[in-house]
């Protein structure tokens, strides 16, 4: 089949792997042309398979139809503004992505839970000295969000032990796990938790909502996971927060500013694992079967599933 003859056009505009998606989307999709750099002869690019896509690419795409996100994340395809209007971005919802975060925040909250990092210090010093062992279900984790990351994530804490609660904009009911939604419900959320797992997307609401206040409400010598975004963080409020004895740790997989800057205070610190957004990350073998069925969806003129609601922000 020659290009003119295949039905649309997919620009797979990854930075990462980009032939790797493309060979893979021609077994999913056989009769659509599938390129990875943008068509010299004009023809209309009805789908922009991107993560961080260069800026003007997108306002440049004639004929764009759908974007299909690599990334859950979509706060800077949003911002952007180059996303044109009516054009809906469709964000990455997958098997891999759940089954990365599950594993990530489990070895997280695992290695916390059973002074892992406790214990590597000790050793550092050569002192046989146990810590106060406790169960998983003496300890209390609140995960903030609840969506298809954080919904499996609070799942998989639960079935290890661990007595959980979840918390979400809209009222969400999950099995086995105390439910909050809401701003008015937050407090009550976090209050007394020794650990606090962050899934939220970046919007204005979630923007600076892990400060000190939120903070103090949490059991003494709590640890703080955030694999969401790093803006729901106050940087400075965690580290006093650290540095006074209020919490005794921190993994972060996402920050502010990616990479982090050299010489930013988290590098330093023995309280805080720094790992470089990989938490989840995108992956060819679940990713691509997703976003065809998104394609296959808008072509037989239905919603794709996991369209981003811009109003929302996420
Ligand atoms: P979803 O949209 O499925 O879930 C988001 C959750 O956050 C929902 O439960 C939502 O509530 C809740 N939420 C959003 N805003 C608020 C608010 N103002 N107050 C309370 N709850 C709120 O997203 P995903 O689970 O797929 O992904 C979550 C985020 O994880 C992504 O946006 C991305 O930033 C990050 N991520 C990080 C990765 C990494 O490698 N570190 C990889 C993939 C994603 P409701 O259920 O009511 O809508
Ligand atoms: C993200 C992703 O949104 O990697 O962070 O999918």
């Amino acid at each position: 089949m020659t290009s003119e003859s295949k039905m649309k056009t997919m620009l797979v505009a990854a930075r990462a792997n980009a032939d790797a998606f493309a060979d893979r989307f021609r077994r999913e999709l056989p009769d659509h042309d599938i390129v990875t750099a943008m068509p010299e002869d004009g023809r209309p690019v009805a789908y922009a398979v991107v993560g961080r896509p260069l800026p003007g690419l997108l306002a440049a795409l004639p004929g764009l139809e759908l974007v299909l996100s690599l990334n859950a994340g979509v706060e800077h395809l949003i911002a952007s503004g180059e996303v044109p209007a009516g054009v809906p971005i469709v964000r990455m919802v997958d098997p891999g992505l759940v089954d990365g975060m599950v594993e990530w925040v489990a070895a997280e909250v695992l290695a916390w839970h059973r002074n892992l990092f406790a214990y590597r210090e000790k050793q550092r010093r050569g002192l046989w000295e146990p810590a106060s062992e406790k169960l998983a279900r003496e300890r209390i984790v609140t995960v903030l969000g609840a969506g298809a990351l954080g919904g499996p994530v609070a799942a998989m804490l639960a079935t290890l032990g661990f007595t959980v609660r979840a918390w979400s904009r809209t009222p969400r009911s999950l099995p086995g796990i105390a439910t909050f939604a809401g701003a008015g419900e937050l407090a009550g959320a976090v209050a007394g938790a020794d650990v606090l797992v962050s899934l939220l997307p970046a919007t204005a609401d979630t923007t600076d909502l892990i400060d000190r206040a939120l903070l103090d409400r949490l059991a003494p010598g709590a640890f703080v996971v955030n694999g969401g975004r790093g803006a729901a963080i106050v940087d400075a409020d965690l580290i006093a927060a650290l540095d006074d004895g209020r919490l005794s740790g921190a993994a972060l997989d996402v920050f502010r500013t990616e990479p982090l800057p050299a010489g930013d205070p988290y590098w330093q610190r023995d309280d805080v694992l720094v790992s470089p957004h990989v938490a989840a990350p995108t992956h060819v073998s679940t990713a691509v079967a997703v976003m065809a069925d998104s394609v296959r969806a808008w072509e037989r003129g239905a919603t794709p599933a996991h369209v981003v609601d811009l109003d929302r922000g996420y």
